[in-house]
C-alpha cells in the first residue's frame, strides 16, 4: 500500500514537474524514423528525448546524455531482421552504466528474443505496436525505481561519510578533522592530537593507524599519566633481567611492541623531563636500549601523541621540552569540544540511543520531544563521553518507549506551578543559569560571570543568596 501510494505521488509529481530543464532524459533507439517521430510526439511533453537509429549512434547519445532509461528496438542495421546488433547495443549500455533501465521494444512474435534480452540485463519489454498509455506507465515506473536507487546510493554514501572509522560527525569542524586524518594517515609524520577530555583523541589515533600503511602492524597505546614515574621508562623501553630490583626477567617495552605499527603516547604532557629526553633520542635515532641493556635495538614505528594539557604553558614553565614538542607535533590536530559541534550533539545522542536501546533490549526507544529540546539547549561540556554516559543511563532508566529529560538528568522543561511568586520564579531561573555556567566553565567564576553578563562580586553575592555550592 505504502509503495503504491508513493508511486502514485511520484507519478503525479512527474506530471507536475514539466519544467523543460528538469524533464527526465530518455533515449529512443529505433532504425525506423517514423516510429521515432511518433514516440517523440507522444512522449516529448514528459521527457527530454534523444534518439538514434543504429548502435554507434545509440552509444554516442548514451555517453553524451547519460539517460537513466533507454527504449531499444532489437532489429538494428546493418541486419534489421536479426537481433544481434540490438543485443550488442544492450550489452554496451549495461557495461557503461549497469543501472540503466533498458526497455526492449520487440516486434510481434519475438517474445523469446525479448526474454533473452532480459536475461542479458534489460529491464522490461513491450511488443509492437506500442500502446502509448501503457508505455507512459512503464516509463514512469522505471524512473521511479531509478530515482529510488539513486536516493539509496546517496544515502549509503552519506552514512559512510558520517561515520568515519567509527567516529560520528557531520558538523563542519568534525568533517575538517576527518579530512585531516585522511591526509596525514598515509604519511609517516608524527601527529599530536590536542583536545579536551573525552573528545575522541584515542579514536582519532586509532583512525590514523587503521588508515596508515602500517595498519597491519600493532597499535600500541600507553597512557603516560597512569604509570608511576619510576616505572614509565621501563614500561616504554623494556628492561633486561636484573636491571633493577624486581626485574626478574627480560621485558619488552611498549616501543618495541609497536615495531612495524603505531605507538600512541597518550597524555604526553605528563611525561617527566628525564623520560622526555630518552624518548626524544628514540625519535631522532629510531633505536632504543632496554633499561639495563647494552644492545641498540632498531624500532620503526609511527608516533601519535595526545594530550589535553596546555603544552605551550608546559614549555613556558620548563616542564615540557621544546625540542621534544617540535619532534612530536609535525602535524597538530585539534579536536573540537562537543559544545562546538552544533548539529552533531543531537546526532550523536540519537546514534548512542539506538545502540544502547538495542543493548537494553528495547529497540523502539526514542527521545521524547522534551528530551530532544533539552539535549539541544543543554550547555554541554567538551566531553563526548558525558553525553554517551547520560544516554546509556537513560536507555536503562526509561519507562515505555520514550526517553524523558529526567532519564537524561537534564533540567526539565520549565513549567511554573500555580501560585509561584515572581521572586521564586526568578530565583529558580537564576540558580539554574548560574549552576549551568559554573559547570560549563569548570567552576571558574570569572568566566561564568562574564558569560552571564554580571560582575564577580555580584556573582559571589548570588551564590551566597541562592545557596549554590561550587
Ligand atoms: N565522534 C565520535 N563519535 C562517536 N563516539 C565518540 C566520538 N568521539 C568520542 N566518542 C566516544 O567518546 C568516548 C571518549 O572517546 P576517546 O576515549 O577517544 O576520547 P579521549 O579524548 O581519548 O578521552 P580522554 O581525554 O578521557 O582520554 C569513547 O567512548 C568514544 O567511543
Ligand atoms: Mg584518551
Amino acid at each position: 500500500m505504502l509503495l503504491e501510494r508513493r508511486f502514485a505521488e511520484y507519478t503525479s509529481s512527474l506530471l507536475v514537474k514539466q519544467m523543460p530543464a528538469s524533464k527526465p532524459k530518455l533515449l529512443i533507439v529505433d532504425d525506423d524514423e517514423e516510429i521515432r517521430t511518433q514516440m517523440r510526439w507522444s512522449l516529448g511533453t514528459d521527457f527530454e528525448i534523444f534518439q538514434a537509429g543504429n548502435r554507434d549512434g545509440a552509444i554516442q547519445q548514451f555517453r553524451e546524455n547519460t539517460p537513466p532509461v533507454v527504449l531499444l528496438d532489437l532489429g538494428l542495421p546493418p541486419r534489421p531482421n536479426l537481433v544481434d546488433e540490438g543485443m550488442n547495443t544492450l550489452a554496451d549500455i549495461v557495461q557503461i552504466a549497469p543501472k540503466t533501465k533498458v526497455i526492449i521494444i520487440s516486434g510481434q512474435g519475438e517474445r523469446e528474443n525479448a526474454l533473452e534480452a532480459i536475461g542479458r540485463g534489460a529491464y522490461d519489454f513491450m511488443s509492437k505496436p506500442v500502446d502509448t498509455e501503457e508505455l507512459q506507465l512503464v516509463l514512469k515506473r522505471c524512473y521511479y525505481v531509478a530515482d529510488l536507487e539513486k536516493e539509496y546510493v546517496s544515502m549509503q554514501k552519506k552514512l559512510n561519510e558520517d561515520a568515519f572509522e567509527g567516529m560520528l560527525g557531520t558538523s563542519e569542524p568534525m568533517q575538517k578533522v576527518f579530512g585531516l586524518v585522511r591526509k596525514v594517515a598515509t604519511s609517516n609524520a608524527p601527529v599530536m592530537i590536542l583536545g579536551e577530555s573525552g573528545t575522541g583523541k584515542e579514536m582519532v589515533a586509532n583512525a590514523i593507524h587503521t588508515r596508515s600503511s602500517q595498519a597491519d602492524g600493532p597499535f600500541v597505546a600507553i597512557n603516560c599519566s597512569a604509570i608511576p614515574e619510576s616505572l614509565l621508562e621501563s614500561e616504554l623501553f623494556g628492561h633486561e633481567k636484573g636491571a633493577f630490583t624486581g626485574a626478574d626477567s627480560t621485558r619488552i617495552g611498549k616501543i618495541e611492541q609497536a615495531n612495524g605499527g603505531t605507538l600512541f603516547l597518550d597524555e604526553i604532557g605528563e611525561v617527566p623531563l628525564n623520560v622526555q629526553v630518552k624518548l626524544l633520542r628514540f625519535l631522532q635515532e629510531s633505536y632504543i636500549e632496554r633499561v639495563g641493556g647494552r644492545d641498540t635495538i632498531p624500532v620503526e614505528t609511527r608516533i601519535v601523541a595526545a594530550t589535553n594539557a596546555d603544552l605551550k604553558k608546559g614549555m613556558a614553565d620548563g616542564t615540557f621540552r621544546e625540542d621534544f614538542y617540535f619532534r612530536l607535533s609535525v602535524v597538530e590536530l585539534n579536536l573540537p569540544p562537543l559544545r562546538d559541534r552544533g548539529e552533531d550533539i543531537e546526532y550523536l545522542a540519537t546514534s548512542f540511543l539506538k545502540r544502547f536501546a538495542a543493548e537494553a533490549g528495547n529497540g523502539k526507544l526514542v527521545f521524547s520531544a522534551a528530551a530532544l529540546k533539552g539535549i539541544r539547549s543543554y550547555p554541554w561540556s567538551g566531553n563526548v563521553r558525558e553525553l554517551q554516559n547520560r544516554v546509556r543511563r537513560a536507555a536503562i532508566m526509561a519507562e515505555g518507549n520514550k526517553v524523558s529529560p529526567e532519564d537524561l538528568q537534564l533540567p526539565a522543561d520549565r513549567t511554573i506551578p500555580a501560585g509561584t511568586t515572581l521572586k521564586e520564579a526568578r530565583e529558580a531561573l537564576e540558580k539554574e543559569m548560574i549552576e549551568a555556567a559554573l559547570k560549563k566553565h569548570k567552576n571558574k567564576v570569572t568566566a561564568a560571570a562574564a558569560e552571564l553578563g554580571i560582575s564577580r562580586p555580584t556573582f559571589y553575592e548570588l551564590l551566597d543568596r541562592l545557596g549554590i555550592k561550587r
